[in-house]
Formats: structure tokens, C-alpha cells, sequence
């Protein structure tokens, strides 16, 4: 694909604060984050679990209640126009219709009370004023090309009556209904079986190549960002650490916490343990300090690193890495 300059990323955030009252002050779930991804990407966003990946999704939909929660500073630019600034009523068009999501566990994107025929032709009804009939015939299309068996059968059932790999697909035929230009999946397999995982990721892959979508796909897990996206943004505690092609990252990984990162990643035959190879906890996003945020996890930490937050800089072409290192 052609990334040369003149083609602009499709979305881009742009100094992205996400900010909420808490009773112990202010959470900066996120701060001046910014990334893009391009048509038919995909880009990787990788952090520890609190690192503010998915308030920053749902700042890009405009999902944060507000309050406690509130935008402090930047842009979201899809296709140029800062979905920021736009009326709710156009925002909710956009959902759904440009830019849709997939969630971590898709039981709470469900009612319990219909059936999922009927959840997934309102996607249809609604967004693109089908008919009833053609909606219903859209919905199985969808169920098929989410390779689901026997979707007229699944039409008429519940979502509590499905496996959980089952509702994933559903909820995937759910966000491409209407063929949106950007797809944001966070976490799409954490919730699943690991052998169910695999296939379900390899599903969203291919359908993304079929729709020709560009997507962000957040992760905890490295391993699932080497194999599908081609650029990664490494976050810790709401910020950016290090940006790169997947490429690049995997060779030259710059930041102390995307080593840690990749150390913890499971070999073959060692049971997963995430960050063993680090101690501590990303802190709570209401603690102010100074310095490096990851200062006190880091095994190759300075005076100066305390004292002074390091700015992201380029190591080469399209690799940023914030450390004083
Ligand atoms: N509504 C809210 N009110 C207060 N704090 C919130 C709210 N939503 C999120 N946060 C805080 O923002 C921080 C970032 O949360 P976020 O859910 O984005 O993390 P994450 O990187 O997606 O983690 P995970 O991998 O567990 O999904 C967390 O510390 C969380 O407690
Ligand atoms: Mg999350």
C-alpha cells in the first residue's frame, strides 16, 4: 500500500487527553496521546491492562461519560474533520455506519432479551433503512461471512444460549454490518478460550483484508500484535512510549517496558505469566509524577528519569521512543 507523504492517515488522534474526576483528584486516563492508522492498516495499540487503550478507543466514539469524564485537550481527526466538534447526531451516524467496534466481552454488548436477529437486522433498519425482509437477509449474509453455522437457526436464538466464541462472531458480523471504513477491536479474544481465540482472530484478519477496513487492534498481547498489525504504539499509564513499524519494533525495541514486554511473552511450553519479568503495577492514573512514568519499574532507571519526563524522539525512520535512554 502506498504510504508515501502526501497520503494521509484516515484517522489520526492528535494530542489526546482523556481526563476523569475521581475522589482522589484527577485520572488522566490518557494524555496527549497521538496516533494514526492508515487505510487498510492495521495498527497495534499494546499496553498493560489500566493504560488507557480503551479510553482512548472510546474517546474516538465519543463514548466517555461526560461527567465524570471530559476531553481536556486535542483532535480526532477522521477524514480530516475533528469528530470532536461534531453535533451528537452526526457522531452517532458515524458510528456504526464509518467507524464501529468490537468489544473485550460480548455478552455486555448484547440485550438478553432479544434475539439476535433481532439485534443484528436493527443494525440495518437503522443505520442503512433497509427493509424488515432485507435486513434479515443481510443479518444471515453477515452470520455467514462470520462463518457462523446454521444462521438462520442463530437468528431466532438468545445471546445467553451462545458460546462465547459464538457471540464474538455474532458481534463481529454486528460492527462490519455496514462495512465501516475504520474498525476498532479492543481486546477481541481476551474473554475467549485459547483455542477459540486463534480462530477468532484470524476471522477478524481475513474479514478486515475481505471489507478492506483499516483497523486498530488493542492488545495486551505482543504476540498477537506481531502477527497481524503492521505498525504498534507501545502505551504506558495513558501515554505514548514508543511507536514503530512491527518490523522495527521487534528488532529494536528502545523502551525499557516494550523489552519488559517482550520478555514476558510466552515461549513454547512455559505457562503465560504477563510482565513477570518486571515488579510494580502501572500507577493509578490520579498520581502526579514528575519524572518518567515508568521510572519506578525500570530496571535501567536514572536520576535524571525521576526528575525529568523524556519526550518521544525518533531512533530512525517512523520509530519514536520516549526515554532518556
Ligand atoms: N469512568 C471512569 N472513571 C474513572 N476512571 C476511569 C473511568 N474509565 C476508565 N478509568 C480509568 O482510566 C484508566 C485507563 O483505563 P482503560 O480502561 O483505558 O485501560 P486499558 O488500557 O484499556 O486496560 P485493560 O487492558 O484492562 O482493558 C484506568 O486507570 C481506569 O481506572
Ligand atoms: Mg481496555
Amino acid at each position: 500500500m502506498d504510504r508515501t507523504n502526501n497520503s494521509e492517515p484516515i484517522l489520526k488522534l492528535e494530542d489526546l487527553s482523556t481526563h476523569f474526576a475521581v475522589p482522589e483528584g484527577i485520572a488522566r486516563a490518557v494524555e496527549h496521546l497521538s496516533y494514526h492508522v492508515f487505510e487498510g492498516e492495521t495498527l497495534g495499540v499494546v499496553g498493560e491492562s489500566g493504560c488507557g487503550k480503551s479510553v482512548a478507543a472510546l474517546s474516538i466514539l465519543r463514548l466517555i461519560p461526560i461527567p465524570p469524564g471530559r476531553i481536556a485537550s486535542g483532535k480526532i481527526l477522521f477524514m480530516g474533520q475533528n469528530l470532536l466538534e461534531l453535533p451528537m447526531k452526526k457522531m452517532r451516524k458515524i458510528r456504526g455506519d464509518q467507524i464501529s467496534m468490537v468489544f473485550q466481552d460480548p455478552m455486555t454488548s448484547f440485550n438478553p432479551v432479544f434475539t439476535i436477529g433481532y439485534q443484528l437486522s436493527k443494525v440495518f433498519t437503522l443505520h442503512q433503512k433497509l427493509s424488515r425482509k432485507e435486513a434479515v437477509k443481510r443479518s444471515v449474509d453477515m452470520l455467514e461471512a462470520c462463518e457462523i453455522p446454521s444462521p438462520e437457526r442463530i437468528m431466532k436464538v438468545y445471546p445467553h444460549q451462545l458460546s462465547g466464541g459464538m457471540r464474538q462472531r455474532v458481534m463481529i458480523a454486528m460492527a462490519l454490518g455496514c462495512n465501516p471504513t475504520v474498525l476498532i477491536a479492543d481486546e477481541p479474544t481476551t474473554a475467549l478460550d485459547v483455542t477459540i481465540q486463534a480462530e477468532i482472530l484470524d476471522l477478524i484478519l481475513r474479514l478486515k483484508k475481505k471489507f478492506g477496513m483499516a483497523m486498530i487492534l488493542i492488545t495486551h498481547d505482543l504476540g498477537i500484535i506481531a502477527n497481524s498489525a503492521q505498525r504498534v504504539v507501545v502505551m504506558y499509564a495513558g501515554e505514548k512510549v514508543e511507536e514503530a513499524d512491527v518490523l522495527s519494533l521487534f528488532e529494536k525495541p528502545g523502551h525499557p517496558y516494550t523489552i519488559a514486554l517482550m520478555k514476558s511473552l510466552p515461549h513454547l511450553g512455559k505457562t503465560k505469566k504477563f510482565l513477570n519479568e518486571i515488579e510494580g503495577v502501572v500507577p493509578p492514573p490520579f498520581r502526579v509524577i514528575q519524572g518518567c512514568k515508568f521510572a519506578e519499574r525500570c530496571p535501567e532507571a536514572m536520576e535524571r528519569c525521576r526528575k525529568e519526563r523524556p519526550r518521544l524522539r525518533s531512533i530512525e525512520k517512523g520509530h519514536m521512543v520516549a526515554c532518556h535512554l
